[in-house]
C-alpha cells in the first residue's frame, strides 16, 4: 500500500497485522496497532519525544538484570501489573480476588516452619506479630495440606537479600495448612518500603512528584494441586501509603485485619505490649497449580 495521508499508515499497518496466522497473536497485534496509533495521534507525539521514548525502552532493558527488573517495576508503576492480575482472576475481573502481585522478592526453597513457629532467623528488632490464617476453596471449605510460602520486609523496610544485617532467609518460611486449612506463625511487624528509584522509574516518579512507597504488606504464595497457585499480599490498614501504593497493588480484598494490642500477650510470656495480630482468610480459585518462575533464584 502506498501511503498518501497520515491516516493511511494505520490502515496499512492494520492490514498487515490482520494477516498474522496465529489467531491470538493476530488479535493482539491488530489491537496494539489500533491503540498505539491512537495514542500517538492523541498526544501528537513529536519526533524528539519518539526518539526519547525509544531510548527509554532501551534503558529499561539495560537496567534489568538477574536481580532487578526495571521493566516489571515500570509496569507496576503504571498500574499495568495490577490490571493484568485483576482481569485474570476473580472470575475474570467480575468478583473479588485474593490474587495480587508476586513482586521481585519471592525465593524458592524457603526453610520449613512448623505451625506456631517463628520466621525470624536473626536479630530483628521489631514489634511481635502473630499471624493466624486459613486457606479456603471457592465454596469456603478448608484447603488442607496446602504449601504456603510467606515472606515480608523487615521493620526497617528491607528484604533479607537486600540487607547484610539479616540472616539468609530471615522473615521467610514454608508452612503447611492443617486439616482445618489453617497455618499460623510468629514474626515481627513489617513496614512499608520504597521501590528502587535509581533508574527510569525513579526519574518518572520524581517528575510526577510521586512518592516511591509500597504500604506494609505480608506476601504469601499458596499451592495445592487442583487450585490456581494463590499469590497474595495482605496490607496494613494503618500504613500512611495504603491509598497511594506506587505499584497500585492495594485492593479492598487485600486490606488485612492487622490489630495492634497494647496489653501483655495472653499466652506468650516474652511478649509485652505492644504486639500485633493478623487474622486472615485466603480464598483459592480454580485453575492450574503452576508455580511462577522465582524472581530470585
Ligand atoms: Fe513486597
Amino acid at each position: 500500500m502506498i501511503i498518501e495521508r497520515e491516516q493511511d499508515v494505520t490502515a496499512a499497518a492494520r492490514a498487515v497485522m490482520e494477516q498474522t496466522s496465529d489467531p491470538r497473536l493476530r488479535e493482539i497485534m491488530v489491537s496494539l496497532v489500533k491503540h498505539l496509533h491512537g495514542f500517538i495521534r492523541d498526544v501528537r507525539l513529536t519526533e524528539a519525544e519518539f526518539r526519547e521514548a525509544a531510548a527509554i525502552l532501551g534503558e529499561l532493558g539495560e537496567l534489568s538484570t538477574d536481580t532487578h527488573n526495571e521493566i516489571v517495576l515500570m509496569a507496576g508503576s503504571l498500574g499495568v501489573s495490577s490490571l493484568v492480575c485483576l482481569l485474570n482472576n476473580g472470575d475474570q475481573g467480575n468478583s473479588e480476588t485474593a490474587q495480587s502481585l508476586l513482586g521481585p522478592f519471592w525465593r524458592l526453597n524457603s526453610p520449613r516452619v512448623e505451625n506456631g513457629g517463628r520466621i525470624v532467623r536473626s536479630e530483628t528488632p521489631g514489634v511481635p506479630l502473630f499471624v493466624h490464617a486459613r486457606v479456603v476453596d471457592p465454596a469456603g471449605d478448608p484447603v488442607a495440606a496446602a504449601e504456603v510460602d510467606v515472606w515480608h520486609a523487615s521493620p526497617v523496610g528491607l528484604y533479607e537479600n537486600q540487607d547484610p544485617e539479616q540472616a539468609d532467609m530471615n522473615l521467610r518460611g514454608k508452612l503447611t495448612t492443617d486439616a482445618a486449612g489453617r497455618f499460623w506463625f510468629r514474626s515481627v511487624m513489617m513496614v512499608g518500603y520504597p521501590i528502587p528509584t535509581n533508574g527510569v522509574v525513579g526519574r518518572l516518579l520524581a517528575q510526577q512528584h510521586r512518592h516511591p512507597y509500597r504500604p506494609a504488606h505480608l506476601h504469601a504464595l499458596i499451592a495445592k494441586p487442583g487450585f490456581k497457585v494463590l499469590i497474595s499480599q495482605v496490607y496494613d490498614p494503618a500504613d500512611p501509603h495504603l491509598d497511594s501504593d506506587v505499584q497500585f497493588g492495594v485492593t479492598k480484598a487485600l486490606i488485612g485485619n492487622f490489630v495492634r494490642h497494647d496489653e501483655t500477650h495472653p499466652s506468650e510470656a516474652d511478649v509485652s505490649a505492644p504486639w500485633y495480630s493478623l487474622d486472615h482468610v485466603y480464598r483459592m480459585e480454580e485453575g492450574d497449580a503452576v508455580l511462577p518462575r522465582a524472581p530470585i533464584k
